[in-house]
């Protein structure tokens, strides 16, 4: 793991807050997580804001009702890069950035990232591309730090596959997985001072410790408004 260091907060925003992003493929746990790493900040007076893509608000839930239901066979890669692009967009719009001006701990399960993974190295469509309209749709808002929760695919596949319900996306193939996990892999690889790489297939309780150790580190470097008054 690499400790994150300080650096420029939100590039393109300036704004105040902390921006932090949880990214992976399926069933790699990352949602457990959220509210675990939610609950020891709060525990330590910070103010925090957990949201999620696809689906936040009412139009998120309407465009995440479109992507993930399995009986949209005819919807275009294209098309499908533009709604999570469009949810995005209105995600930063309402949700992440009013909470980061106010200088909350803001927790995505999912961000630019997923697209890039799933969109780019997943359906083929060109990296340089999604990298533009993702960053049009958020102006240009990056995290301050990426967690990345990385599984081999069979492990993952085989969790997703004993639910009820396989979405849209989960149904795609082994390869296409494959594919999205090397992705996440190579955008942490390339920024490491951005990203925590974390083995997925490690306990609940040590991948909550190396996440908040990992926050605390990057804490220490920022001013975040904990709400609480001195
Ligand atoms: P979801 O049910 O939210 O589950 P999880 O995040 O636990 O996998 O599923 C969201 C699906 O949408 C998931 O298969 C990844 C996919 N996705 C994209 O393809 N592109 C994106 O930009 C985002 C945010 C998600």
């Amino acid at each position: 793991m690499t400790a994150p260091t300080a650096r420029p907060r939100h590039r393109g925003t300036g704004h105040g807050g902390v921006f932090l992003a949880f990214e992976g493929g399926e069933g790699c746990g990352k949602s457990t997580q959220v509210p675990l790493l939610a609950g020891w900040l709060r525990g330590r007076g910070h103010r925090v804001r957990t949201t999620f893509e696809p689906g936040d608000g009412v139009l998120g839930q309407a465009i995440r009702a479109i992507v993930l239901d399995p009986a949209n066979t005819e919807l275009s890669d294209r098309a499908e890069a533009l709604l999570y692009a469009a949810d995005r967009a209105q995600h930063v719009t309402t949700t992440i950035a009013p909470a980061l001006a106010a200088g909350q701990i803001v927790i995505t399960d999912r961000y630019v990232d997923s697209s890039l993974a799933y969109q780019s190295a997943g359906r083929g469509l060109p990296f340089a591309e999604i990298a533009h309209i993702s960053a049009w749709a958020t102006e240009g808002l990056v995290p301050d730090l990426t967690v990345v929760f990385d599984v081999p695919v069979e492990i993952a596949l085989a969790r997703v596959r004993g639910r009820a319900a396989v979405d849209r996306l989960e149904a795609e193939s082994q390869a296409f997985h494959e594919r999205v996990r090397q992705c996440f892999r190579s955008l942490a690889a390339a920024d490491p001072t951005r990203y925590l790489v974390l083995d997925a297939t490690a306990s609940r309780g040590s991948l909550a410790a190396q996440i908040a150790g990992a926050v605390e580190a990057l804490l220490g470097t920022e001013q975040v408004d904990s709400g609480v008054s001195p």
